[in-house]
């Protein structure tokens, strides 16, 4: 008799505080046989670490190291060929245990289909396999939440960016929404900055470290002046102000 394939369950792990959980990714994480997620070298990984020692004692785990994170340039012809050959890789990884009839919980920080990389092993596995998703809470959501900042009221217009587009589309961008997260800060920080300016938003900007997790930053932008920020940052934009 064939044995029946294990399920993928890609699973949201929110921004950070394990408090903000839901109740199904806490169960699932709990009873998988195999728990997968990224990390950068040297690194536990952001979404394992969310998960903490709630997993089941006898996981086997898959850590799945990136090649490189910040050395090659996402503009480098190179970056997609080999991203491509590190996440079939970490498909196949996945595979090997569904094809046994292990299920596997894919961790994803945030939510899994807003920017998360497991979209990219989602993608390659999700038509062959049994697969459940778990919306998370995004970072962005935890992070205005954490600065106390209501993002958009009535019919304001959110605009979520990469800090990786250029100057000028950002401004551009920027001009035409009222509400806005630029996520992706890093080394991207001077450049946002300076779309900031040019947009006539730098006042009402603030940024936020490590959004609901330790070490936690809330600035206002204009106080940022000198500083460096990690991958783990985004900027907000609060919308239009006003009372009903
Ligand atoms: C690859 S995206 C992952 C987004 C994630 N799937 C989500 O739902 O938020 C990574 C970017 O998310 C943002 N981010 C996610 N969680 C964050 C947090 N807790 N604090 C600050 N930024 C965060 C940062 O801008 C970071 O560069």
């Amino acid at each position: 008799m064939m044995r029946a394939l294990g399920t993928l369950h890609t699973i949201g792990m929110g921004p950070g505080d394990p408090e903000l959980l839901t109740l199904k990714a806490l169960r699932l994480i709990g009873q998988a046989p195999v728990v997968a997620y990224f990390a950068k070298r040297g690194r536990v990984g952001h979404a394992r670490s969310i998960a903490g020692a709630r997993l089941h004692p006898d996981a086997i785990e898959l850590r799945f190291e990136y090649p490189f994170t910040t050395e090659l340039s996402i503009e480098d012809p190179r970056y997609p060929v080999d991203m491509g050959v590190f996440y079939e890789a970490c498909a196949g990884r996945i595979a090997a245990h569904l094809d046994g009839g292990q299920d596997v919980a894919l961790l994803c920080e945030g939510d899994p289909f807003f920017y998360g990389s497991s979209m990219y092993l989602y993608d390659r596995l999700h038509a062959d396999y049994p697969h459940e998703t778990v919306p998370g809470v995004t970072g962005m959501s935890g992070c205005w939440t954490a600065a106390g900042l209501p993002i958009a009221h009535g019919d304001d217009m959110l605009c979520v960016l990469p800090g990786t587009l250029d100057e000028d589309r950002l401004v551009d961008r920027l001009l035409g929404c009222d509400a806005a997260v630029i996520m992706k800060v890093g080394r991207n920080l001077a450049k946002i900055q300076r779309a900031l300016r040019r947009a006539g938003m730098a006042e009402r900007a603030v940024y936020v470290e490590r959004g609901t997790q330790d070490g936690q930053c809330i600035l206002p932008m204009t106080g940022m002046d000198g500083r460096a920020a990690p991958y783990f940052s985004m900027v907000l934009v609060q919308g239009r102000q006003r009372l009903r």
